[in-house]
């Protein structure tokens, strides 16, 4: 039966699909961040902040996303409770039809992703419908299967993703998680703050001088099999990140945990010379993480600490300029360009 098609103009640009000066998708995505976040804090405020008033009204909320995705989900969680004092329920996408059970009405889900075409987040969606769940995409392709299935979107307006491994499409999840958690107490204007400090923390980790401190700094993990990464609160999804990243391009076996969870096991298999990589931005977390980063040492672990301030316990020191509660922005960026330039010097190709 011929049907007549609906035409929808795409907002990208041909320039946006093309690799211009950098070698890499990667890096021109990674590069093209710092523009992604001062976007999302210029102009999508006013779709946030509707999204935001229709929220409070929900009565509970789950989030669900796969990979990297999720990540975004676990900072979700964890910027809503400590902005918004609300709670989220998070899911992988696989994981969502076994815990299901308390979804209604007034449910609400967040389905995160950058294609808008993840099969285990759409089998959540179509699950969560079915018992009558508003869907929220929080979503990067504009027409995606994702996009159309749910009732409410908010595009994520990283532009398109080229490379393998989700970069800028992270970081606008990110974003919009921070005006949202902001909006849902009508502090729009807080989150935007925490934006631009974000933009410029991005450009300062962004610049030559760090990105060679980076380049000497993996000369010495690059041979390295295996890589721990811990962080607390926010910098719990960002260790996750950082070890998902690692694994996934530079085939370095890495692993990303809570902190608090290395006294209870995986603390034995730190030994001379492992690799610890450990977030401590400048908030709540900071004196717990750095007494974890003190036990890995006192195994002989090779402590690369991530903060605004450095610390004898380090070996190696990233400084990332504080940005608020906007602080896992630039960390995930550090791992990014980590996982980057790991896999430049193992002779991989990040793209594919
Ligand atoms: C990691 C990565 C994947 C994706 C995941 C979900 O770098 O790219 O883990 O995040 O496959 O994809 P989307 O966001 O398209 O649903």
């Amino acid at each position: 039966e011929p049907i007549k098609p609906k035409k929808q103009r795409l907002r990208w640009n041909a320039k946006e699909v093309e690799k211009g000066d950098y070698e890499y998708f990667m890096l021109k995505e990674i590069y093209e961040q710092p523009r992604v976040i001062a976007d999302i804090a210029a102009s999508g405020s006013g779709q946030v902040q509707k999204i935001a008033d229709f929220i409070k009204k929900t009565e509970n909320i789950y989030m669900v996303g796969c990979g990297t995705a999720s990540y975004a989900g676990i900072a979700g969680e964890y910027l809503f409770s400590k902005i918004a004092k609300r709670h989220v329920n998070v899911s992988i996408g696989s994981e969502f039809g076994y815990d299901l059970d308390f979804l209604t009405k007034k449910s609400l889900v967040v389905a995160i992703s950058q294609s808008g075409e993840t099969m285990d987040v759409l089998e959540s969606v179509k699950k969560a419908k079915a018992r009558g769940a508003t869907i929220l995409a929080l979503v990067n392709v504009l027409g995606s299967t994702l996009y159309r299935e749910a009732d409410k979107k908010i595009l994520i307006g990283a532009g398109p993703e080229i490379g393998v491994a989700s970069t800028k499409a992270f970081i606008g999840m990110l974003a919009h998680l921070v005006l949202l958690a902001y909006a849902l107490i009508d502090k729009m204007d807080d989150g935007i703050k925490a934006l631009t400090m974000a933009v410029k923390s991005t450009e300062s980790i962004l610049t030559d001088a760090n990105v060679k401190r980076l380049m000497l700094l993996v000369k010495k993990l690059k041979t390295k099999n295996h890589i721990f990464v811990i962080g607390r609160g926010l910098s719990y999804p960002t260790a996750l990140e950082t070890a998902l990243k690692i694994k996934e391009i530079s085939y370095i076996h890495a692993e990303g945990l809570a902190a608090g969870e290395l006294k209870h096991g995986t603390l034995a298999l730190v030994t001379q010379g492992t690799p610890c990589i450990v977030f401590l931005p400048n908030d709540e977390t900071y004196s717990a993480n750095l007494a974890a980063a003190m036990e890995m040492k006192a195994r002989g672990g090779y402590i690369v600490g991530i903060s605004n301030k450095s610390n004898d316990v380090f070996d190696d020191f990233i400084k990332v300029d504080d940005a608020g509660e906007a602080t896992i922005i630039p960390n995930v960026v550090v791992a990014q360009l980590l996982a980057y330039y790991l896999t430049i010097e193992r002779g991989f190709d990040h793209d594919m």
